[in-house]
């Protein structure tokens, strides 16, 4: 699967996984996950996230 954050190699399954295990903010993804803490600081792949929360998060 694709990287979301390139900064940090962060794929989208781990990302998927950090919501489904709670994480409804990028902050909470970013700290579950590393993601976001790259030198782009989220510039890449904060709206990626944030759309990946959209679409995981528990209704
Ligand atoms: S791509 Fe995620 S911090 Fe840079």
């Amino acid at each position: 699967m694709a990287n979301v954050c390139l900064c940090k190699g962060i794929s989208e399954e781990t990302i998927v996984e950090a919501i489904k295990n709670g994480a409804v903010t990028f902050e909470e993804v970013s700290e579950k996950t590393g993601a976001g803490t790259g030198f782009c600081h989220g510039g890449r792949c904060k709206a990626t996230i944030e759309k990946l929360i959209e679409e995981h998060k528990a209704q």
